[in-house]
């Protein structure tokens, strides 16, 4: 049986994505910052029906260390790990960058772009004595290069986060490690993050403009989850990217916005 490792995913798209494999019977370790939260996660993933089973582990994917052992308490409990996806993340304040304190720009880079490099690098050292795996990145607003006021350290991580995804897998190629790395495009989904920033430590006040957008191109977690879950289940090759929101579905979704009577925020 396969086992899958989760970075993030006590709640939102991680938690999500966790119940999608445990359906598919893979063995799960989720891990995140707070052990009650995960206990809960668990209790959750254990009323849906499967023979897989699934672990916890608590990491702050800040602290190389807890990576660390994150990896040797998956291959402890489950000999191998199958599938890795960076899913830690958090979003910034909405503010211009010259409002930013520098702490604040840290956290930001030091959970999403960071803490998905070395997840990847530690991940990837394991996955080459195995000979098999498939490591994901989670892209995100600015990937694409799109910028907008209040999302610019959010956005040079993602871009960043792009860039080091395809890097990796053209290691990976070079270096016939057999190891897949792909890319997740979740587009937007109506989770805790869109209306916190810094983890939890600061509310966003969404604008009525942006709740629009979202009420068109938003989608909630579990939709998105199914999806990409399914995809990276049947996905061989390496450098794939695994995208939920694409230009057209975005267009369409825009063309027929006067039948949407989608309201995330009532
Ligand atoms: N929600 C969106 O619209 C959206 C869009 C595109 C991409 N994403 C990306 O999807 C991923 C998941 O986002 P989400 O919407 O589910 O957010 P969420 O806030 O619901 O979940 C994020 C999880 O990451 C955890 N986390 C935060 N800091 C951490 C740390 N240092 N170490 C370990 N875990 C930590 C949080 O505790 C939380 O459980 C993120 O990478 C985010 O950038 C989200």
């Amino acid at each position: 049986m396969k086992t899958v490792v989760i970075t993030g995913s006590a709640r939102g798209l991680g938690l999500e994505m966790a119940k999608v494999f445990r359906q598919n019977n893979l063995n799960l370790v989720i891990s995140d910052l707070n052990k009650e939260n995960l206990e809960k996660a668990k209790e959750e993933l254990e009323k849906i029906n499967s023979d897989s089973k699934v672990g916890i582990c608590v990491c702050d994917v800040t602290k190389s260390s807890d990576i660390e052992n994150l990896i040797k308490h998956t291959k402890k409990e489950f000999n191998n790990i199958d599938i890795w996806i960076n899913n830690a993340g958090v979003n910034q304040p909405e503010k211009p960058i010259w409002e930013l304190t520098e702490k604040e720009i840290d956290l930001v880079l030091d959970i999403d772009l960071k803490g998905a490099i070395i997840g990847s690098k530690l991940v990837m050292e394991e996955m080459i004595k195995q000979k098999q795996g498939a490591i994901y990145n989670i892209e995100g607003y600015g990937s694409n290069d799109a910028k907008m006021l209040g999302l610019s350290i959010y956005g040079t991580s993602k871009r960043a986060i792009t860039y080091f995804t395809e890097a990796l897998a053209k290691e990976s190629e070079e270096k016939n490690t057999g190891i897949i790395v792909g890319k997740l495009s979740p587009g937007i989904m109506i989770t805790d993050f869109i209306t916190n920033a810094l983890g939890d430590k600061e509310k966003i006040n969404l604008s009525e403009k942006t709740k629009k957008v979202y009420n068109i191109l938003g989608d909630y977690p579990d939709v998105v989850a199914k999806f990409l879950v399914e995809n990276m289940l049947i996905n061989t090759k390496n450098n794939a990217k695994i995208e939920w929101l694409t230009n057209r579905k975005a267009a369409w979704r825009f063309m027929t916005a006067g039948f949407n009577k989608r309201d995330f925020f009532k």
